[in-house]
């Protein structure tokens, strides 16, 4: 059996992803991790929780020791919007601990999974239908870490034989967890806002387009991707992933299928409106899907109907 260690366990993605894992693996052999002192009790109660902050190496080093591990998913990062309030503490938790965890899989002999994101691509980049290889040239400190990212795992996988893979996530929707500073986010709190106060001011403009995906798509392109058989995987870091492209309107107008007084305003941040402009539009998965069987559920209104009944239960307790 796997022993699986996951860093910014505590995150969107690794709070769900640690569950799914300790239901797949069994919950002793899935490790949590976070720089956050104070652990949520669904994660702690079910299984090892470490404090740990990806810059220490000696302490990472010695918790994959300690555990035993063989494969790291290494999620701590720090989010497009954040990232451009303060892009050198962005730089240095980004690369310095991605390092770091490519090191130690050197050393330890560690696969590792790393994801990257549509921040990887920049305004330079075929905007609709991107392609898996096309121009890279970011022009956020989120993205050039993510396209270093890449770069560093195709060098540990080439060099030195490391099991690396990835993908790059889209915008993840989910109700458990708040995203973590994204430029995305709007996504998420628009949910949220639906159903506390039937109307939301939107950040970003009517009519940008962006790739999203549900959380449990998400969770199962991971498990997949692991599981995947390494001699089919050419493009291992990273796999474009998507199930869905829509623009504000579009998510709105699926949220009034269930709340029809829901409004929609619009008070745009330009930084992240920026952002948002400098990514594609609609990204294209065949890659994913021909190489290790990408094949995402959720369009956007089964997602807007399971997000408002899983939020509406969360919300009411
Ligand atoms: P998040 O911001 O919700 O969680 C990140 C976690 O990392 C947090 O719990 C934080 O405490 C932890 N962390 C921050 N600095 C740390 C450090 N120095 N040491 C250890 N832990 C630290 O992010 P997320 O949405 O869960 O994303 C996880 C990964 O997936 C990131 O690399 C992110 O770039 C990538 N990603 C996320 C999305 C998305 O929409 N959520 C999309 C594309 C890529
Ligand atoms: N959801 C992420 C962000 O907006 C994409 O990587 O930063």
């Amino acid at each position: 059996m796997r022993k699986i260690f996951i860093t910014g366990a505590l995150g969107q993605i690794g709070s769900e992803l640690t569950l799914h894992l300790r239901d797949i693996y069994g919950d002793d052999n899935v490790i949590a991790s976070d720089i956050k002192a104070d652990c949520p009790q669904n994660i702690s109660g079910s299984g090892p929780y470490e404090v740990l902050d990806v810059r220490d190496s000696r302490s990472f080093s010695e918790l994959i020791s300690k555990h035993k591990v063989d494969l790291i998913l290494h999620l701590a990062g720090i989010l497009s919007a954040n990232a451009e309030k303060n892009p050198q503490l962005a730089w240095d938790i980004n690369i310095n601990g991605l390092y770091n965890a490519l090191e130690i899989s050197r050393n330890l002999r560690c696969s590792l999974f790393f994801p990257s994101s549509i921040a990887a691509f920049g305004p330079s980049t075929p905007m609709d239908n991107t392609p898996q290889l096309t121009i890279q040239r970011p022009t956020t400190i989120y993205g050039i870490t993510k396209v270093t990212g890449e770069l560093l795992c195709d060098y540990y996988h080439n060099k030195y034989g490391i099991d690396t893979r990835g993908v790059r996530f889209p915008g993840l929707v989910s109700y458990d967890t708040l995203p973590g500073g994204g430029t995305t986010d709007y996504a998420v709190h628009i949910y949220y806002e639906a159903l506390q106060k039937r109307s939301y001011s939107c950040f970003i403009k009517r009519g940008t387009y962006m790739d999203m995906m549900y959380m449990p798509d998400a969770l199962e392109a991971v498990v997949t991707l692991l599981e995947a058989d390494p001699a089919r995987l050419v493009n291992r870091n990273a796999y474009n992933i998507s199930s869905m492209s829509f623009e504000p309107e579009d998510i709105a107008l699926s949220i009034r299928k269930y709340l029809p007084d829901f409004v929609l305003t619009y008070n745009v941040d330009p930084v992240r409106q920026q952002i948002a402009e400098s990514w594609p539009n609609s990204l294209d998965v065949t890659a994913a899907m021909e190489e290790w069987g990408f094949c995402p559920q959720y369009d956007l209104d089964a997602m807007t109907k399971d997000m408002l009944e899983k939020l509406g239960v969360k919300l009411s307790r």
